[in-house]
């Protein structure tokens, strides 16, 4: 499965005085089993571009071929498409109408033409997968909490075991907890299946933990793409349009700077302890239980006292003063 958009536009409202170009010449590649960051600023095009993946919006300019085959000839079966490509949208409102959570999550693989037997086994995993219990199965989607709505939303879509799954902002509104459990559950799920993700988010830190690929949008074009070290390491041009890299980003650059260590490229809290271990010659082992010593130090060597100490060097070197100490 691959996704191609060939020189993609799309204008709201072409032909009228107010229309708005929000995808400009947009060409690019989604590979079978990519997981996919989509950022970029408020109004950037992020969500035009992601309906345009389930043919939900029709290119204004360009074409867009899934598996090879363009979507827009006559004859292709978008409704097949979309069974394929589930999009979650950016408000869950959109997405749910039925009586009651149960009803609502069985509505696609209903439409699939499924026995009920299979509809309602794909809709309980869906819903055991995004952490909906079956006290809410009979409530209204629209009395829960908006975090409870997402989850319900993500269901729908999880429910039609897509080949390709697109998130819009799927952790606004959901407390951290929630936002580590639904992503945590999702890139499981990615693992087990192969299925392709594409994730759409505001949230340096989500899209660094995540993903393998990020693609920066900015007034509707694609600014950036490649892997979150490639991309991070941009900050500059982040910052202009008003991104920003992962926190943990900011602090290893302030650290290289000190010369406290050698690079600044980690995304994630992991790599950033990583190589803040292998600049004081540690193993991150090492550095969680200290009695864990020489084995396992690339390079270390027994001082005077007995202590190890790592072989240093100008680019990675402990800090010399309390002061210096203090800026870490
Ligand atoms: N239905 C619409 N009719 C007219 N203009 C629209 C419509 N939907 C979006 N736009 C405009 O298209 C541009 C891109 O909007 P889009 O919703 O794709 O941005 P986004 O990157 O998803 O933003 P956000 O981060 O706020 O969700 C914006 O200028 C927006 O005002
Ligand atoms: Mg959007």
């Amino acid at each position: 499965m691959s996704i191609t958009l060939e020189h993609v536009s799309h204008v709201y409202g072409a032909d009228t005085q107010l229309s708005v170009a929000a995808l400009k010449d947009i060409s690019l590649t989604i590979e079978d089993g990519e997981f996919v960051g989509l950022i970029g600023h408020t109004g950037s095009g992020k969500s035009t571009l992601v309906q345009h993946l389930n043919g939900l919006l029709k290119a204004t300019e360009g074409t867009l071929y899934y598996n090879g085959e363009n979507i827009y000839e006559k004859g292709y079966s978008l409704k097949t498409l979309r069974s394929k490509v589930g999009l979650v949208f950016q408000y869950p409102e959109y997405q749910l109408f039925e009586i009651d959570v149960f009803s609502d999550v069985c509505f696609g693989p209903k439409n699939l033409g499924l026995s009920t037997e299979e509809v309602e086994r794909r809709a309980r995993r869906a819903l055991e997968l995004v952490g909906i219990g079956e006290e809410y199965y009979s409530q209204s989607p629209f009395d829960l909490s908006g975090g409870q709505k997402r989850r319900v939303a993500i269901a729908g879509v999880l429910a039609m075991e897509p080949d390709v799954l697109i998130l819009d902002e799927p952790t606004a509104g959901l407390d951290p907890k929630g936002r580590d459990e639904i992503l945590g559950e999702i890139a499981a799920l990615r693992e087990k299946t192969g299925m392709t993700v594409v994730l759409v988010s505001h949230s340096m830190e989500d899209v660094a933990n995540y993903v393998s690929r990020i693609i920066v949008m900015n007034h509707g074009s694609v600014m950036l793409d490649g892997a979150p070290r490639e991309v991070f390491r941009h900050v500059k041009e982040l910052e202009e349009v008003g991104l920003a890299a992962p926190q943990v980003t900011y602090i290893m650059h302030t650290l290289k700077e000190a010369g406290l260590v050698k690079s600044a490229e980690a995304t994630t809290l992991p790599e950033a302890a990583e190589e803040i271990c292998r600049s004081f010659g540690m193993t991150r082992r090492q550095a969680e239980e200290p009695g864990v010593r020489e084995a396992e130090t690339p390079g270390a060597r027994e001082t005077d006292a007995g202590a190890w100490e790592p072989e240093t060097d100008a680019g990675a070197r402990k800090p010399e003063t309390e002061k210096e100490a203090d800026r870490c």
